[in-house]
């Protein structure tokens, strides 16, 4: 019988080697923030937010709860579902723009709060393309035998750094976490591929001015409002749905795989409209996407680590299925990954 798919990974010769996501897990903060309540806030309606995004409603961190602690909860429980002790683990990569602060890095942070003594940890950023280059990276560990055990986290407190004043931006987006357990695990396939990508040319349609070595905090940056996202919506509208259309094909092609043996497509969380736009292209069906902005908004890394754990939850992914995950943000930067659960 000829394989369902190629595995692009096996001409490595990796002697059975895969890298499976063996756990998952989320962890999203109790305060929900509805677009009536936003209402109050700025001059938007529910009615606008709703056609626009699609978003209903978002979930806000307490004042004392930081990227760091919602991390180490979704870690918490993608570490029970997968067996994984904290002894165990080798290395925590966390994804996220808004890090507890500049240095040290949230993933040490994280090592602390779950005890794993002797991982290795570090932060990447790539915006909402994060958890799929946080992916990528732990599966190089575990494919070369440097690692065993990984701890993969997308986690955001974009509420930190959201302009509360600005209702170009503040309606768009939320705070959470999602994690994965990356392992070896004979007679699965795992993640097969995973494409990443960048733009610097576009750097300026999303950005937070202020905050580092270019303009460090001064009472002029902060009346300025420069410690807040800025973004040129339109631009990186167009900009997303062509990057994860692109990625999404390119990581399909090289599993030989088309669209219509995805059993689970999870796209970044970002916009409804740019979901379906992007969907649509693919030729995807609409059952086959995965959507929870309309709960959560644009929780940029946390963002498809945490729809994964939903779509997992929930039974929309089942053992041996196919995932098509696909991700955009700012960098630019974006990513596609195939995997089979
Ligand atoms: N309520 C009411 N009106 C609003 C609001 C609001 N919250 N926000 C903007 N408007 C107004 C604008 O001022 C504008 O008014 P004008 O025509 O009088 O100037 C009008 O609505 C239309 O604004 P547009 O920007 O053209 O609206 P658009 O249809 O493009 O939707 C949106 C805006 C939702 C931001 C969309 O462009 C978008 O989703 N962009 C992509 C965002 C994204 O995907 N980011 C991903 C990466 S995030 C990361 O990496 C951290």
């Amino acid at each position: 019988m000829s394989p369902k798919f190629k595995n692009p990974r096996a001409k490595h010769n990796f002697q059975g080697r895969t890298c499976s996501i063996t756990g998952v897990g989320s962890y999203m903060p109790a305060i929900i923030l509805t677009n009536a309540d936003l209402e109050k806030m700025v001059d938007t309606s529910d009615e606008w937010i709703t056609t626009r995004t699609g978003i209903k409603q978002r979930r806000l961190a307490a004042a004392d709860e930081f990227t760091s602690d919602m991390a180490a909860k979704a870690a918490g429980q993608a570490m029970k579902r997968a067996g994984v002790t904290p002894d165990q683990i080798d290395l925590i990569i966390v994804a996220t723009i808004t890090p507890d602060m500049p240095f040290p890095n949230t993933a040490s942070l994280v090592q602390r709060k779950i005890g794993a003594k002797r991982a290795a940890a570090f932060d990447v950023e790539a915006a909402c393309s994060g958890f799929i280059y946080a992916l990528e990276i732990g599966q190089q560990f575990i494919m070369s035998r440097t690692y065993d055990t990984v701890l993969v986290i997308g986690a955001e407190k974009l509420s930190s750094i959201t302009d509360w004043q600005d209702r170009n931006t503040c309606v768009l987006f939320g705070d959470g976490a999602g994690a994965a357990i990356l392992q070896n695990r004979p007679q699965s396939h795992g993640l097969l591929t995973a494409v990443m990508g960048a733009d610097g040319d576009k750097a300026d349609l999303l950005f937070m001015p202020g905050g580092g070595s270019r303009c460090p905090a001064t009472v002029d940056s902060v009346n300025g409002r420069q410690h807040y996202l800025r973004m040129e919506g339109k631009e990186t509208f167009k900009n997303a749905v062509q990057a994860m259309y692109s990625a999404a094909q390119e990581a399909l092609r090289r599993c030989e795989l088309d669209i219509t043996k995805i059993n689970c497509v999870i796209p970044h969380q970002a916009n409804r409209r740019i979901i379906d736009a992007v969907g649509e292209r693919l030729g995807a069906r609409p059952e086959q996407l995965f959507v929870n902005l309309d709960k959560y908004g644009n929780t940029s890394a946390a963002s498809v680590a945490i729809a994964l754990d939903e779509a997992v939850s929930s039974g929309k992914i089942q053992r041996g299925d196919l995932i098509l995950m696909m991700v955009f943000g700012a960098g630019l930067t974006w990513g596609a990954a195939v995997i089979e659960w």
